[in-house]
């Protein structure tokens, strides 16, 4: 056995797939193609419900099923106010990891996910709450630093890393993921006790993936740096914080926030009207890019890694890579 092999053997067998890389449920991006491309490849392929209806999952789950007989997830959002019919969805189908995203799961979903037989993965974005949803009965958990794609917390993935896998690691497998582009950070967090990882951004851009040719080459095109996180400029109304590329949307943002904080300050709208305001303005924006292609006013949510997203490839392809960066490192390590 490799060294990679061995510090990835509890992650595969609690995945039931051949390397421990999961590709992060993104809404629009990882639906059948993908998730189907990266459990074939070997990988962990997690369906992202979103805001699917029971109905649209359930199809989802069927159509990703006739592709792959490899294990796949599905990840649900704890807000989705569907969420019991969904997890009813995946125990119908007997879909055996359910990733819950989206704050702490609530009142009586880890018991219903549970008894479907599913295991239960959840997002840990402290370590008092890791060691909470652990006390919870969850059986593994993601640790995602605020470099990643998508919504994000305040910390770093390397600081979330250090206070998280030293005091849980043992207990129960724990998944980092955010700002990972290369096999050498893979390896790096494996070696700190991680039992595998999890990556959004390096996967969108691979052939299997749907997303619109224009969604793509803004990822081929950005670096670090165009990955920002949102920006809220006024304490009265509260932005979700989101990574993604600047674009024409997020300049905008900025204006309505003032617009709205203007109109806020003149009278012209009470506060709820306000926040809804500005809750209201990425609605629909992260499909228009993903899948209308419109990169301008669209929301091209990507994590810092997306400089090291430099060509499109097969999915075969970037894990290969991934996986041949980790080992290397290791092996010099061990030199
Ligand atoms: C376009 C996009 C959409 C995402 N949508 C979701 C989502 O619906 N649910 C979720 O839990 N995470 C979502 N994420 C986060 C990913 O699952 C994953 O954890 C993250 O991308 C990992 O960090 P990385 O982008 O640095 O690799 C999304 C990320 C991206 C880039």
């Amino acid at each position: 056995m490799t060294k990679l092999t061995s510090l990835m053997a509890r992650g595969v067998e609690f995945l039931g797939c051949e390397t421990a890389i999961l590709c992060g449920a993104m809404s629009w991006v990882s639906e059948r193609n993908l998730v189907s491309a990266i459990s074939n490849a070997g990988g962990f392929g997690v369906i992202a419900c979103g805001a699917m209806t029971p109905d649209l999952l359930d199809a989802e789950i069927i159509a990703t099923k006739a592709l792959t007989d490899k294990p796949f997830g599905v990840n649900l959002i704890t807000m989705h106010p569907l969420l019991f019919d969904l997890i009813e969805v995946c125990a119908r189908h007997d879909v055996g990891h359910v990733v819950l995203a989206g704050g702490l799961p609530p009142k009586g979903s880890i018991e219903a996910i549970k008894q479907s037989g599913a295991k239960l993965i959840c997002f840990a974005p402290a370590l008092a709450l890791a060691k909470k949803l652990a006390r919870s009965g969850v059986d593994a958990l993601v640790v995602e630093g605020m470099e990643a794609g998508g919504h994000i917390g305040p910390v770093a993935t390397s600081v979330l890393a250090q206070e998280i896998l030293p005091e849980m690691a043992e207990q129960l497998p724990v998944f980092v993921a955010g700002g990972i582009g290369r096999g050498e950070a893979i390896a790096a967090y494996l070696e700190m006790g991680a039992s595998g990882v999890q990556l959004g951004t390096r996967f969108v851009c691979a052939n299997e993936s749907i997303a619109h040719p224009n969604f793509k080459k803004a990822f081929l095109r950005a670096s670090a740096r165009d990955a920002v996180a949102s920006v809220q400029i006024d304490p009265r109304l509260p932005v979700i914080p989101v990574r993604a590329l600047k674009n024409a949307g997020t300049e905008n943002f900025t204006a309505k926030q003032r617009e709205v904080a203007n109109l806020l300050d003149s009278g012209a709208v009470d506060m709820t009207e306000a926040q809804l305001q500005i809750e209201h303005y990425w609605a629909g924006a992260l499909r228009r890019a993903v899948i209308d292609g419109d990169v301008d006013g669209g929301s091209l949510m990507a994590g810092q890694s997306v400089g090291m997203v430099t060509k499109e490839e097969p999915v075969t392809e970037i894990i290969a890579t991934l996986m041949k960066e980790a080992a290397a490192a290791l092996e010099r390590r061990a030199a």
